[in-house]
């Protein structure tokens, strides 16, 4: 997958992704990560990449024709990729909730480019014009798109094959089944008096199984009820989901 930023602060991005997991998947093959400083597009000696709102207000808008021409360039350098394979992406708390599903269908492109902002917000012609879809990553602003930029990137690059190790799979992941995530352990079996979980030593894969699901069932009301409420419980959830109610009103 090949990933483009276009941003005024590219150094931002290159450190992070500079480390960990990401870097290694850069470094085997699995992604491509390229910066377009959009600077490098504003015409006019100053390099003025922002203007002040039509209509008044405070605060600064992102001017369309540098956005445009990166853009087009970046296009121009991706013409190897089918537009079908292609999301352009808009950081922008006004856009559609980043959640899981969201990380699992962009997973699927073969180009994600995120156009990050700062000031204000962009020209209106930028979002309408260039962009598939403006991505929040929640009800909070920012002062600028890279961070969202990187969340998203993230999440969608560890849902590749490849980038995660065996042993670290999605599949065990918070929001993977739409429920949150269940305890985990590992040695010391006791610490300061602390012991881990009897179950989880026994041996019994069919009980261990259990209860996680009961945990991140748990979890999941105590946290995040709204996900219980949108959640079609098969018959053996709804089980376990009696019982933890049962216990919580003890
Ligand atoms: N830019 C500023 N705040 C943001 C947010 N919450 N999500 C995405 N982009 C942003």
């Amino acid at each position: 997958m090949k990933l483009d930023f276009i941003t005024l602060f590219p150094e931002m991005l290159q450190g992070v992704f500079g480390s960990s997991i990401i870097r290694r998947a850069v470094e085997a093959g699995i992604l491509r990560i390229d910066y377009t400083q959009l600077r490098d597009f504003a015409f006019d000696k100053f390099k003025q990449v922002d203007d002040t709102p039509f209509g008044g207000g405070s605060g600064m808008v992102l001017k369309p024709e540098p956005m445009f021409r990166a853009v087009r360039k970046v296009l121009a350098n991706s013409r190897d990729i089918p537009s079908v394979n292609r999301r352009i992406l808009l950081m922008s708390p006004d856009g559609v909730p980043f959640t899981q599903e969201k990380a699992k269908e962009l997973a699927k492109y073969e180009q994600i480019i995120f156009l990050c902002g700062h000031y204000e917000g962009f020209d209106a012609r930028i979002v309408t014009e260039l962009v598939d879809e403006a991505v929040s990553i929640g009800d909070y602003v920012l002062t600028g798109g890279e961070l969202p930029a990187m969340v998203i990137a993230d999440a969608v690059a560890r849902m590749l094959p490849g980038v995660l190790g065996a042993m670290d799979s999605a599949p065990t992941d918070s929001f993977y089944d739409g429920l949150l995530g269940f305890p985990q352990y590992t040695r010391p079996r006791s610490f300061e008096g602390l012991d881990v979980p009897e179950v989880l030593i026994s041996g019994d894969h069919a009980k261990i199984a259990r209860w996680r699901r009961k945990e991140s069932i748990k979890n999941t009301l105590l946290h995040r009820p709204d996900l219980l409420e949108q959640k079609e419980l098969a018959e053996e959830d709804q089980k376990l989901l009696d019982e933890i109610e049962k216990e919580i009103h003890l």
